[in-house]
């Protein structure tokens, strides 16, 4: 019989994938294909927490968080994952619009990686910024154990800063004895996902760095987390909001407040106080009490470097949609009355709460493996996007990127995205161009939204 996943096991099949091959970046510049970064999925241990180390870690290397992958936008990046896991396993680069046989979603743009296994990812990122990596499958466990890393694009043409800091923040379900505890509990799946216990910003709670005094430092925020939504600013400092999601703003900011959700990114240029000793301290205001995410302190004489100094970052070669041409898509985000255990892209957590135009992934419909809407290559759309819900759900596209064009409750501007985190009783109205062919999932980045119901896909032909 056709089910959907027979159909996803089959055109995983007919476009597999191998290294050999070599792919030609369909936005890049011609170049060889490196050698590739070993990037070994295996379990580790972890100090997280006081109570000594965490078990049944799992990340990317030998210990310790995923590495920070660079690359340059426009130059081939290779990446050969190996399987060490119990499970399988794929990476999805998020954010970056590239060839859909890398998109690293089982079933639907290639097969599992299976224990013991390897893949060859091989791509050109087009866009320079910051973005992150993590796999498809069984995601609130691997995710949710460590696999969430950061990518940095670079482009030669970057202004130059006195200093860059990642931040990967992200939680952990631990319990008092600093053990995983079960990864969700249902009720909370049905509202605004299950939290975390333990916070964290590179494996480490409240971590500090330093900076030369007076300098300007690039912060390079990735909010990796399965559930969390941040209400980030920063306390004792000017900080400058330069680019969301990757992708520059249209007009620099002061950051006041800004929400942003899992899967989305935050480059902020901060002005590093003058006096040794001084402290910069990012904040979640989300929730009761501010809370310390990281600090800042500086170190030595001031540089004193001035942010208007700094050169603009160039927009990414994303196309800009023709809004007089385009066709709408309505796309309304919706609680669902099925409660029936569902299939899911790379599995289920056994509830459905959750679904686009009503359907949750895949549910009791005429055909389960119709791709939510067909779209035909070059053309320009605009996602017709409405919460009819009260919670907030970051909507992340694959393979391409929109532009944010209005909002029924806000002014927004016109933030070129791939993930937008939709408030409640918000409509937006996010454009695009269909550039780029294949089978795109569509998803909320609560992992457990996504897992239970809030999924489904585009195809672009
Ligand atoms: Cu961050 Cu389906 O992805
Ligand atoms: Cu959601």
């Amino acid at each position: 019989i056709l089910t959907r996943r027979n159909l996803l096991k089959a055109s995983a099949v007919a476009g597999a994938y191998s290294a050999g091959m070599g792919v030609a970046g369909r936005f890049g510049l011609a170049g060889s294909t490196p050698q590739p970064q070993v990037l070994k999925a295996a379990m580790t241990e972890a100090l997280l927490t006081a109570a000594g180390p965490t078990r049944d870690v799992m990340t990317w290397g030998d210990g310790g968080p995923p590495p920070v992958l660079r690359m340059t936008r426009g130059r081939p990046f290779a990446a050969r994952l190996t399987n060490a896991l119990d499970e399988p396993t794929t990476i999805h680069w998020h954010g970056l619009r590239i060839d859909n046989r890398m998109d690293g979603v089982p079933f639907m743009t290639q097969p599992y990686v299976y224990k013991g296994d390897s893949f060859d990812y091989a791509f050109t990122p087009p866009d320079a910024g910051t973005f992150w990596y993590h796999p498809h499958c069984n995601t609130l466990t691997q995710m949710g154990r460590g696999m969430t890393g950061v990518i940095l694009v670079e482009d030669p043409a970057d202004p130059t800063f006195d200093a860059e800091i990642v931040l990967n923040l992200r939680d952990w379900r631990l319990g008092a004895d600093g053990q995983f505890i079960a990864p969700f509990r249902p009720r909370d799946a049905a509202k605004t996902g299950t939290y975390g216990t333990v916070r964290t910003a590179n494996w480490q709670q409240e971590p500090q760095y330093d900076a030369p005094a007076g300098s300007l430092v690039r912060l390079r925020i990735a909010v990796t987390d399965v559930t969390r939504v941040y209400s980030l600013r920063m306390e004792g400092v000017e900080a400058t909001v330069i680019a969301i999601d990757g992708n520059p703003v249209p007009q620099r900011f002061r950051l006041d407040l800004l929400q942003i959700g899992p899967g989305q990114r935050l480059d902020l240029a901060v002005r590093m106080p003058d006096s040794e000793g001084g402290v910069a301290i990012l904040e979640d205001i989300r929730g009761t009490a501010p809370k310390t995410i990281a600090c800042l302190r500086a170190v030595g004489q001031s540089l004193k470097r001035n942010v208007g100094d700094l050169a603009p970052l160039a927009a990414n070669p994303v196309p800009h949609a023709d809004l007089s041409a385009a066709e709408k898509i309505p796309l309304v985000l919706s609680a669902t009355a099925e409660n029936a255990s569902v299939d899911s892209i790379c599995g289920t957590l056994g509830y459905s709460f959750w679904a686009i135009n009503r359907l949750p992934w895949p549910g009791d419909i005429a055909d389960p493996t119709a791709p939510l809407a067909e779209l035909k290559l070059g053309k320009s759309y605009i996602f017709q996007l409405e919460n009819v819900t009260p919670h907030l759900h970051p909507i992340h596209l694959h393979g391409m990127s929109f532009t944010v064009i209005s909002s029924s409750t806000r002014k927004v501007m016109p933030l070129v995205s791939d993930t937008y985190l939709v408030q409640p009783d918000e409509k937006v109205q996010l454009a695009f161009v269909a550039d780029n062919p294949g089978d795109w999932v569509l998803h909320c980045h609560i992992i457990e939204h996504q897992k239970t119901g809030m999924t489904s896909y585009l195809r672009v032909a």
